[in-house]
């Protein structure tokens, strides 16, 4: 077995005339097979820089449609910037995870004052942009500015790993450490915005998680792994992702005009600014009679709560497994502004608003939306 610390002294200490195996095979197969995305066809930060943010969590079939949409309403990086908050949420609306968006405003806010609209150039300068980490400011300095910074995610810390046979666990900072010291090293034998795409196209769609096509891999007869039969066994980690339950109740109010009670959420948390149904929350499940109770208290009504989910909805967050119920009701006798937290929201009103994915799906799913 290699171990991941000796292999990336070994390299770095090379001399650089030495060009890397990697970059010999990987790049001409990357410029043969690559996919055609509208991101790598061009070298303007500003949309390097949504792809990037857009990609964090999204896949790329999904996310090319979003692409479009944010430079289409926002062109410029000002635009971006001015823009109510709602505006950007409407075209984020079924992309998830919010907190991209209120961060990609943020730092689109910070270039447009601070750098006057000029876009920042090196990798540490990126960094300091809210919502951009260590990878993507790699990607985006590599891909604008030929920087020479590896983009280290973990399609590559797995193709790295398997390639090395290390069985260093990839969910440790050490670990992730070396593989970005060696893949320092590399980039520099080699045009950085190329290094990077042909690295994330590699582990995307050869030395995929499972079944990898090492059948046809240009790097198969160096990979360690495939040698020693362990492409299954690698990458390593260390911790299982521990995920917590969450139980949410949430009531869908309506009234005679077709309007239904939302809720803007306060700015902090993963729902910051978001739109929702009223809900209750508990860490662990209720009996569903304490979940009506504390409704009722909330809306002074009888108990005519219709169950409109009964089997709940699971909503999968990064460490949170998130059990759905959605209660129903017909308010008319509720009086105008009766409910504090919320407004009565009209359907086309709703549509026009930003909401986490789960109730998006549901009010989409009922026609509320
Ligand atoms: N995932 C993250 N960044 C990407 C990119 N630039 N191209 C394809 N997939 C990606």
């Amino acid at each position: 077995m290699y171990s991941l610390p000796i292999f990336v002294s070994t390299f770095v200490k090379m001399k650089k005339t030495v060009i890397p195996s990697f970059v010999q095979h990987i790049i001409p197969w990357y410029l043969e097979n690559k996919r055609d995305l509208p991101w790598r066809n061009t070298q303007d930060p500003y949309s390097i820089w949504i792809s990037e943010i857009i990609l964090q969590q999204t896949r790329v079939q999904q996310g090319m449609s979003y692409y479009h949409a944010l430079l289409h309403q926002f062109p410029t990086v000002q635009d971006l910037a001015n823009a109510p908050q709602d505006q950007l949420f409407r075209v984020w609306q079924g992309l998830g995870y919010y907190s991209r968006a209120r961060n990609l405003q943020l730092g689109a806010q910070l270039i447009a004052s601070e750098y006057q609209g000029n876009f920042p150039k090196s990798y540490d300068e990126w960094l300091q942009v809210p919502g951009v980490g260590p990878y993507t400011a790699a990607a985006v300095s590599s891909f604008a500015y030929d920087f020479p910074k590896a983009a280290v995610d973990g399609n590559v810390l797995r193709w790295v790993s398997r390639y090395l046979g290390s069985k260093d666990p990839i969910d440790l900072p050490g670990t992730k450490k070396n593989i970005q010291l060696l893949l320092d090293d590399w980039i520099q034998h080699a045009s950085p915005h190329v290094f990077n795409q042909a690295s994330m196209e590699f582990g995307a769609i050869l030395c995929t998680p499972k079944n990898p096509h090492c059948a046809v891999c240009p790097l198969n007869e160096e990979c360690q792994s495939f040698k020693n039969d362990w492409v299954d066994a690698i990458p390593v980690k260390e911790k299982k992702i521990k995920t917590s339950n969450l139980y949410l109740y949430a009531a869908l109010v309506t009234n005679q005009q077709e309007q239904m009670m939302l809720e803007k959420r306060p700015p902090q948390g993963i729902w910051g600014n978001l739109y929702t149904l009223p809900f209750l929350t508990f860490d662990t499940e209720v009996p569903m009679e304490e979940a009506l109770a504390q409704l009722n208290e909330r809306f002074p009504n009888p108990n005519n709560w219709k169950l409109e989910t009964p089997e709940p909805i699971i909503h999968l967050l990064t460490h949170r497994r998130m059990h759905v119920y959605i209660f129903s009701n017909l308010l008319d006798v509720m009086p105008k502004n009766a409910y504090k937290f919320g407004s009565w929201i009209s359907k086309d009103e709703a549509k026009g608003l930003g909401f986490p994915r789960v109730f998006e799906k549901f009010l989409t799913h009922k026609g509320h939306l």
